[in-house]
This record gives structure tokens, C-alpha cells and sequence, in this order.
């Protein structure tokens, strides 16, 4: 048996499963009878379809139903996510001729296999009447809004008065950043199986959100939602992308309701950069004053972040960016530029990237304008307590994140001086840092934990498995209130027959779903224990109650006396104990547990009643490139992670490594192309689209500090997930610098951004 603590490298209990192909995904569902569905997509960048010929699609052999604009279901709105709804997009595709962006759906093709529905969907043709559309940040027919007056979501930050202590500082620097949008691309292809059985409808289906794809179709289909069963046991990745119902689903539900069998549609990859969300391209303008001697005094940071011409999806990287020097005076707004694309959304650190590239690097030129040490300067202006709410941290290691990669890095041996750290052979070596934050949120969650007679453990709580090991983080959990062996406990999360599932989102899954599992573990056990204890008769009968241990399914008190939980539960004429608990979350609405079960957004943090969270993360990043082929290889990152209480170390620390990964993704390589004669994203592909792959990945040492944060939640934790690629972007644009003098202030850095 794996013995288990919090905290230890437990084995992943799903890793066998994964491995040997037990894990079954949405996509992998074969049911009998099944058909095969594929969207067809537009081609151009706005207007409206005058004429969509289905004929010769219909008529190819194989093929089961065509669905235009003029045949599909006429269904009922589901509202964006950001509205109060539970959509990835306030529009649906396929209800009416308008076309407002490249890739939009325009027609389903349903085929025997997926051979005839791809031949049949090459075959429709559309004819358009194009419109003229905007696309990039700085395209003239683009909207502008203030996000700040037009939403209720992320109201500006202000602090005092930032632009008056920005005109009285002695040295001010004022710089803009750019990033481009970017797509999630996990591997799991955006997929729905729909099957209809007797009035019901069963919808496998890798999400991350099983109550809002449920709530969604109910909307959409006008049916009780107690008729849709959504489940999604594993996910192939999500990174975001899978936060709330896509339009595939409803198409899938329809089409199989329309042929009455069940349909599988899978996106293909080149059809998903248009499918559902993406991260937004930003501008953001950053302006620090500090004194003479390199204390930040204030802070403005300005966003400009695209939108869609349909919904307002909000901005926030200055809710983490104000935290995290000691202004004085801080002030953050966000201007929604509204484009002609679907609508953006989240993507791992969905505005933090972005924003702490943005911070970061600024804060690496002011120390060098400053003459100072990065480490030193960031240590000198660590704010706490928080300077926005003026509330404290509910824990902050920050500075320990710092010197302790500084100590791991070698640091002090780093030469100041861009350019100065060369090999033997002329390759330039570059040394950056630079730090991230994350929010700490928490959602409401209910947890319901059950042992058997055989002392089988079975837990089901709110949660989502997107490979980033929430199963064994619960599994940890669970064992070590229980004296189990995780890969013993069965869980179920993704199904939305058991507790509420939340959007598992926003890094929030641990500190989430961990707590309810401890309390409910815990009462489990008390209650055992009390049976034990107090049954006349019994070998334990009047021990002291607080005395008796539970594990590997029996009961043991002092003196090596114990009685095995079959006998227990024998003697009270039971099959199974049970327990249930719902942890509370300061400063949520009482109602969040319903909103989170009918999958709208609900969650609290980062700022409690009485405090604030965030996790941190320091990086530490060398970068080698030869000055005539100016191509940055990331060769070593050191990053150290503060986020609490680390449940399980070996999931905790792939989720730091991915991060980094993504960070390497983000710096150098990864964007999504826009061209204004277009419109969409032109490198639909991960042939073009260039994510990190092995050979962009050398050494990554990931530490973690120790500690608890017992005022977030029980059982200690802080988000892990999304903190880990925040900064990382910005450490290795610091090291490219070190490395060649040349300050890139536009993601991704480019070769032709370093010739000359
Ligand atoms: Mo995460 S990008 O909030 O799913």
C-alpha cells in the first residue's frame, strides 16, 4: 500500500489508467449506432450568407443530415458567461444569415462515419455578401469601451490618487507592452458524444464546466435540465479553453435528437482557433515613479484588451498587478476594444501572462535605470500588507520565493552588464527574473464521503480532471484523514448526477474541492470512531474516543486493541458510513452553491472580509542564443513557488513545470496570427501555432516554500496551476535582454526582433 501524507510525492491515481488506455475521455465514447458529425466553417472575416447550397453535400453517400441557418433548430439564448449565463459566447452560430467572423459555423454535415461527414462537409458551398470587419487592436471600425462603466465585472483599481504622485515623482518610467491572442491547444480535441435515450439526453464530453454544459443545453433546447446528464470523468487538457458550454455541444445535442441516434462531433484542430475562446491580444501601458534612492512611490497600469462585437468578456490583470509593490498610490483601468472574432475567454493565467510581462519587465528596466540588483530591487519594494485594500496577506513568501531562487540560480554570480556572460565559443548567456502572482479563489463545493464495510473509500465533490491531478489531490486527501491507500479511493467529479460541479477554473480546484473532502473524511472517521468507542461489547468499548486511530480499515485504540470497520458496521446493521460537508467560504453569497449548480460563475477571493490571497512564484531564467542567429534557447529555469500547503508534490510539481513550459511558449514562440485582409486567426494549426515542445524545454527546477495558509481554507492551500506561468514570460524577456542589450516589449519575441 502507497502510505500517504499531504504533501508527499504520491503517485498519480490515475496514472496507470492513463497509461494503459483505462481512462476513457469524451472523445473516446463509441456508442452503438453512433454517427459522426462536421461543422463547416465561414470564409470570410464578416457579412452575411446570401445562398448555401447543401444538395451535393446531402446526396454524397453516407451522409444522414445537413444543417443550415435555414433548418437548424430554432434555439433559445443562452447568455455569455460574463453576463450571468453559462456560454462561452452570447451568440450562437447557425441561427440566422450574419456572419460575424472568420470560422464561425455555418453548417453541420452528419454522416455514417466520419469520412462521409468530412467528404459531405467540403461539398457545401456558400455564397456571401462580405462586410467590412476589424481585427486588430489598433483597426479602424474597432469599438472602445470602458470596461469599468459597462460591466459589473473588474471595476477599476484606485487607490489614492495615482496621477497626481506620477506627477510628483522624482523619476518616472513609462512604457507599453503588447501581447498577442494566443489559443489553449490542448490535445484532447474539442468534442461532444450525444446520445437521447427515452426523453433524456447524455452528453460525453471533456469540460470543465459539466454543470454549465447541463444548464446550457437546457437553456438552448428548452428541456428540464434533470433530463441532461453531462459527464466528463477526464479532460485531455482545458487550460480554459472548456470554462463554459461551446456552440458544438447544442449542435451535437440537435443533430442527434434530429437522426435519433447518437452523434460524436469532434472540432478539427483547424476549426477549434474559431470554435470557442482564446486569450485576448493586449496593449498595456505601464508607469511606475520611484524616488531617487528606488522606492516605487506609484503605479498606473492601463489595459487595452480586444473583445468581441457580442460580449464584453472583461479584463483583469491589475486586480494581481496592484498587489505587488508598495505604492502608495495605484491606479488600474481596462478599455474593451471590441473586434470581429468570437469572443475571448481564459487561458491559463488568462490576463496575468500578459500583464505580469507587462510589470515585470517594467520593473527590470526601472532597476536597471536605478542601477540596482532585480532581486534586490523587487525585495526593497515587496508590499505588505496589501497596498490596494490595505488588508493583510493571508500569507505572503514572496521575498522568500526570491532569495531562495536567487540561492538555488547561482545569482550572484551574474555580471550585471548586458551582454557581459559569454561562453567560450561567443554564445551570448542572458540571466533574468522576474515574479508572478495569482488570485487565491474558492468556489462553494459540497463533498459527500463514503466507507464501505470492506473499508472502500468512495468521495464525490465539485471538480473537473483536466491532467492537472485533482483526482489525486482529493485522493490524498481523503487517505490521509482515513489511513487508506489513495489509489484505493474511487472519485467522482465531472458528472453532474453528484454534487454541484463548479467551473473547475481560475486555479481554484484544490483549495475548492480539498477542504469539504478533509471535513467530511473527518466526520466520517469521528462517527466510526464514536460506533467503536460506545458499542457495548466491543473490543473498544469505553475508550476515549479522541484516543482510537483509523486505518487500513480498522479501528485501533491504545494498547494495540482494535476492531475492523466490517465488525463495526456489521454491528450496527449497516452497509456503509457516510458524510457530507460543504466548507464555507467567507464573503461568499449564501446563494453560490445554487448558482454553481445551475453553472454560472461563483466564486470569492481574491479579497476576503478580512483578507487577501494570492500565491506567488519567482523565476529565474538563462537564456543562451548565438548573436549571429539571433534564436533565444531557454537552457534552465529555477522557479519557487509559494502557494501554501502543497497537497501532492508530484502533481504540484508538473503543474509548475507546465507552467514554465507554457512560459517558454508564451516568450518565444506561441501566437495566433491576424492579418487585416482576413480576419480569424490564420495559423489555425499546431503546425504553425508553435507551442514549447521537448526541444524548447531543458532543465526546470521547480521548490516549493513551506507553509500553510490556515486562514484561506482548512486544509491550507493556495492555487497552483495558473500562478506557475505568471512572470515566467517576462524572466526569460529579462534574460534576452541581459543577454543582447535589446529590450522586446512585444510577446512573442521574434528573431527579427534581436537582428541588428
Ligand atoms: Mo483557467 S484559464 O481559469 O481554466
Amino acid at each position: 500500500m502507497q502510505k500517504t501524507t499531504l504533501g508527499a510525492d504520491t503517485q498519480r491515481v490515475d496514472g496507470r489508467d492513463k497509461v494503459v488506455g483505462a481512462a476513457i475521455y469524451g472523445n473516446d465514447r463509441k456508442l452503438p449506432r453512433m454517427a459522426y458529425a462536421v461543422p463547416v466553417v465561414a470564409t470570410i472575416g464578416k457579412g452575411r450568407i446570401v445562398r448555401i447550397d447543401t444538395e451535393v453535400a446531402a446526396r454524397t453517400p453516407g451522409v444522414l443530415l445537413v444543417l443550415t441557418h435555414l433548418d437548424m433548430d430554432r434555439l433559445k439564448p443562452i447568455s455569455f458567461s460574463f453576463a450571468g449565463g453559462q456560454a462561452i459566447q452570447g451568440m450562437m452560430p447557425m441561427q440566422s444569415a450574419e456572419i460575424a467572423y472568420r470560422g464561425q459555423a455555418i453548417a453541420l454535415v452528419v454522416a455514417q462515419t466520419l469520412e462521409a461527414a468530412a467528404e459531405g462537409a467540403g461539398l457545401v458551398a456558400a455564397t456571401y455578401e462580405e462586410e467590412a470587419f476589424s481585427v486588430q487592436l489598433d483597426a479602424p471600425g474597432r469599438e472602445e469601451i470602458s470596461q469599468n462603466e459597462k460591466t459589473q465585472y473588474f471595476k477599476d483599481i484606485v487607490h489614492g490618487d495615482a496621477d497626481r504622485a506620477m506627477a510628483a515623482a522624482p523619476i518616472v518610467l513609462d512604457r507599453t507592452y503588447f501581447s498577442s491572442p494566443q489559443h489553449q491547444n490542448p490535445m484532447e480535441l474539442l468534442s461532444t458524444v450525444a446520445e437521447w435515450r427515452r426523453g433524456r439526453l447524455f452528453i460525453h464530453e471533456g469540460t470543465q464546466a459539466a454543470q454549465a454544459v447541463r444548464q446550457g443545453l437546457a437553456i438552448a433546447l428548452d428541456i428540464p435540465a434533470e433530463r441532461i446528464r453531462v459527464i466528463s470523468p477526464y479532460v485531455g487538457g482545458a487550460f480554459g479553453q472548456r470554462g463554459s458550454i461551446s456552440p458544438h455541444t447544442v449542435f451535437a445535442a440537435v443533430a442527434a435528437r434530429r437522426i435519433g441516434r447518437p452523434v460524436k462531433l469532434t472540432v478539427p484542430r483547424s476549426q477549434i482557433f474559431h470554435a470557442t475562446s482564446f486569450r485576448a491580444a493586449t496593449q498595456q501601458r505601464i508607469r511606475i515613479g520611484t524616488n531617487a534612492e528606488g522606492l516605487i512611490l506609484s503605479g498606473i497600469h492601463e489595459v487595452r484588451a480586444q473583445t468581441s462585437r457580442f460580449d464584453l468578456m472583461p479584463y483583469t490583470g491589475q486586480e494581481t498587478t496592484g498587489r505587488m509593490y508598495g505604492w502608495k498610490d495605484f491606479r488600474g483601468s481596462t478599455q474593451l476594444v471590441k473586434l470581429d472574432t468570437q469572443t475571448p475567454g481564459f487561458m491559463r493565467a488568462p490576463m496575468e501572462m500578459a500583464s505580469f510581462f507587462a510589470l515585470e519587465s517594467a520593473i527590470d528596466e526601472l532597476a536597471i535605470q536605478h542601477r540596482m540588483d532585480p532581486v534586490a530591487f523587487r525585495l526593497k519594494n515587496d508590499a505588505t500588507p496589501d497596498p490596494i485594500s490595505g488588508k493583510p496577506f493571508s500569507s505572503r513568501r514572496l521575498k522568500d520565493c526570491l532569495t531562495r531562487g536567487a540561492e538555488l540560480f547561482g545569482w550572484e554570480h551574474r555580471s550585471a552588464e548586458p551582454g557581459s556572460m559569454r561562453d567560450a565559443d561567443g554564445t551570448l548567456i542572458g540571466w533574468g527574473v522576474a515574479v508572478g502572482a495569482y488570485p487565491g479563489y474558492i468556489c462553494p463545493a459540497l463533498a459527500i464521503v463514503r466507507m464501505d464495510r470492506a473499508g472502500a473509500v468512495s468521495v464525490s465533490v465539485g471538480g473537473h480532471e483536466m491532467g492537472q491531478g485533482i483526482r489525486t489531490a482529493i485522493a490524498v486527501v481523503a487517505a490521509d484523514e482515513l489511513g487508506v491507500d489513495p489509489e484505493k479511493v474511487t472519485i467522482v467529479i465531472g458528472d453532474t448526477t453528484v454534487p454541484p460541479q463548479h467551473t473547475t477554473a481560475g486555479s481554484w480546484g484544490a483549495a475548492t474541492a480539498a477542504p469539504p473532502v478533509q471535513q467530511a473524511a473527518r466526520q466520517l472517521r469521528s462517527r466510526l470512531v464514536e460506533m467503536a468507542g460506545k458499542r457495548r461489547g466491543g473490543p473498544l468499548f469505553g475508550h476515549d474516543l479522541s484516543s482510537l486511530t483509523l486505518a487500513d480499515g480498522h479501528i485501533t485504540g491504545s494498547g494495540g486493541r482494535s476492531e475492523s470497520v466490517e465488525s463495526v458496521l456489521k454491528a450496527a446493521k449497516l452497509d456503509h458510513v457516510e458524510a457530507q460537508a460543504q466548507a464555507s467560504v467567507p464573503g461568499l453569497r449564501p446563494t453560490a452553491l445554487q448558482e454553481a449548480a445551475v453553472g454560472k460563475i461563483a466564486f470569492a477571493g481574491p479579497e476576503f472580509p478580512d483578507w487577501v490571497t494570492f500565491s506567488f512564484i519567482a523565476h529565474f531564467v538563462e537564456v543562451r542564443l548565438d548573436p549571429r542567429i539571433p534564436r533565444p534557447r531557454v537552457t534552465r529555469v529555477v522557479s519557487v513557488v509559494d502557494c501554501g500547503q502543497v497537497i501532492s508534490s508530484r502533481t504540484a510539481h508538473s503543474q509548475v513545470y507546465g507552467g514554465v513550459v507554457w512560459g517558454i511558449g508564451a516568450a518565444l514562440t506561441e501566437a495566433s496570427e491576424v492579418d487585416s485582409r482576413f480576419g480569424g486567426f490564420l495559423n489555425n494549426n499546431i503546425a504553425e501555432y508553435q507551442i514549447a515542445v521537448n526541444a524548447d524545454v531543458r532543465q526546470i527546477d521547480v521548490e516549493f516554500i513551506k507553509g500553510t495558509d490556515s486562514a484561506f481554507n482548512t486544509v491550507g492551500a493556495k492555487g497552483v496551476g495558473e500562478v506557475a506561468c505568471v512572470g515566467a514570460a517576462a524572466a526569460i524577456a529579462n534574460a534576452v535582454h541581459h543577454a543582447t542589450g535589446k529590450r522586446v516589449r512585444t510577446l512573442p519575441i521574434r528573431v527579427e526582433d534581436l537582428l541588428v
